[in-house]
């Protein structure tokens, strides 16, 4: 790795706009020579909101009976993941929370229907189901997985990720059995959370690259007041110079340090950072090492209910015209929507 731990968390601590412009250059740099100036779009459809997990900063959490349920039908997950095809993008993203409502063999079903049908990659974001689940939808054909680790420091992931009765969870080792299932496989953290310090930051992002991931999404932490952590606890439990803020500027620091540290992997612009940075939240992300882009194919009347965190940007707007205005944006930049299923390029730069 090009950047140690400690060089990592100076940068995380830097203040100054001129030094925080190099970074940004350097990112840039590396995104060009590493993977080109292609923008791969995902279409992302949050197919349920149901969830056995009681995490400490998710809106959708077990616990939160203000949050109207509901599980997306075979058939509604086949139109809006057509609509991926329509667009002409390469991926497909079935994102839910941890429902064992969606069982092995009906999800099996739709992947292999929808690959058959359209040729588009799939990639899974469910939560830590069990083995059989996960090697029947790989042979079922689906691509990827994306599972955020979520913070690298243990003690902190078990206070606000409870484990379920008698299981304790190993991400880590999930991680590690997806690669051995074949999926190309995704990950990220929080950024942010009461009681992360830098020094953990930096060393999640250390683990990108140890984990050789395919694909890293991070978005600072956004409290959702239906939560532990919405409720403002936990914010006093490191010195102020120790806890990282959950900011747009760190999200890009880490969006930056990432593409340093993984110079071939996708990295999304993710959702939290175009929510807490509405005016070029974008725009900023795909100058600062970004080469992904997740756009939301969810119908509009069940986006409210996927409420992970408040105000999540792309509430209110048609596909048809998201399509559009992001097109816009790429061409302002000189950048052009990627062609074929866009998974991680190996063995260049
Ligand atoms: N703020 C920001 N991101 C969140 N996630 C869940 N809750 C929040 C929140 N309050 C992220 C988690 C999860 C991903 C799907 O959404 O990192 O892995």
């Amino acid at each position: 790795m090009n950047l140690n731990k400690q060089e990592i968390e100076t940068w995380l601590r830097e203040t100054n706009s001129d030094r925080l412009s190099e970074l940004w250059q350097m990112a840039d740099r590396v995104r060009r020579r590493s993977v080109g100036d292609a923008v791969h779009m995902r279409g992302l459809v949050e197919i349920s909101n149901h969830c056995r997990r009681r995490c400490g900063y998710c809106g959708l959490q077990a616990g939160n009976s203000r949050v109207p349920r509901y599980r997306m039908s075979a058939i509604e997950i086949r139109s809006s993941a057509a609509e991926a095809f329509s667009y002409g993008f390469g991926t497909v993203v079935l994102q839910a929370g941890e429902d064992t409502g969606i069982e092995g063999e009906w999800l099996a079903d739709i992947i292999r229907t929808f690959k058959r049908e359209t040729g588009l990659a799939v990639t899974l974001s469910l939560g830590e189901r069990n083995e059989e689940e996960l090697a029947l939808w790989r042979e079922a054909g689906a691509d990827r997985y994306l599972l955020r680790f979520e913070t690298s420091n243990r003690d902190l992931f078990r206070a606000v990720h409870p484990p379920l009765k008698g299981a304790a969870s190993n991400r880590f080792d999930l991680l590690r059995h997806l690669r051995e299932l074949g999926y190309e496989t995704g990950s990220g953290v929080l950024i942010g959370l009461p009681g992360q310090s830098y020094n953990s930051l930096a060393e999640d992002i250390c683990m990108f690259a140890e984990l050789d991931l395919d694909m890293v999404g991070s978005g600072p932490f956004i409290p959702h007041p239906d939560t532990l952590l919405g409720r403002g606890l936990g914010f006093d439990l490191l010195p102020p110079e120790e806890q990282v803020p959950n900011t747009a500027l760190m999200g890009y620091k880490v969006l930056a340090l990432t593409r340093i540290v993984c110079p071939e992997a996708n990295l999304p612009c993710t959702t939290a950072l175009t929510t807490l940075n509405t005016n070029d939240g974008l725009e900023s992300g795909l100058m600062r090492g970004a080469n992904v882009i997740m756009m939301n194919l969810t119908p509009l009347t069940l986006r409210p209910f996927y409420e992970i965190y408040p105000e999540k940007s792309c509430f209110t707007e048609e596909p048809a015209e998201t399509w559009p205005r992001l097109k816009n944006i790429l061409e302002a930049l000189e950048r052009s929507p990627g062609r074929g299923p866009g998974g991680r390029k190996h063995g260049l730069g």
